[in-house]
């Protein structure tokens, strides 16, 4: 015979298990190491640096292998001061750089300087 309060604690206990699994679901899952902001398709800083001088980047700003470079600001520290995407967005849309050409090339290319101004630091 099952007595009232044993027939109460198995009830308990089959509930106690039933709500288990949600719990476990509940519980935020572990995201593979990925890093914060992920890069979009990353730059040959290589390429960027011949481009740096075909885009016309050359005309006004000098690096620090581009010593000969324009007499704007000098990028030798752009790679320290901004991140790629930061670098990106500005070279794009040259916000408060009335002199400055929006550059108008393809995405790779932009890519590709960006990834050369990251080298400048
Ligand atoms: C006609 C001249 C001119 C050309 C061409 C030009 N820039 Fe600039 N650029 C400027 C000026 C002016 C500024 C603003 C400088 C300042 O804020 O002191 C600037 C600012 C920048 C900055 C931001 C620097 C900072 O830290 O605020 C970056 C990066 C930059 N240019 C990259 C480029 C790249 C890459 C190209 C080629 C695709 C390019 N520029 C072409 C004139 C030019």
């Amino acid at each position: 015979m099952i007595s009232r309060s044993s027939r109460a604690l198995v009830g308990l206990v089959l509930s106690g298990l039933l709500a288990l699994p949600l719990v476990v679901a509940a519980a935020p899952k572990k995201k593979p190491g990925k890093p914060a902001a992920p890069a979009k398709a990353a730059g040959n800083a290589k390429k960027g640096a011949v481009a740096f001088k075909t885009e016309g980047c050359s005309g006004c700003h000098k690096t620090k292998d581009i010593p000969d470079g324009g007499p704007m600001k000098d990028l030798s520290k752009a790679g320290a001061e901004k991140n790629a995407a930061q670098l990106a967005a500005f070279i794009k849309n040259p916000v408060g750089a009335s002199a400055m050409p929006a550059f108008k090339g393809s995405a790779a290319t932009l890519a590709d300087i960006v990834a050369y101004l990251l080298t400048q630091k």
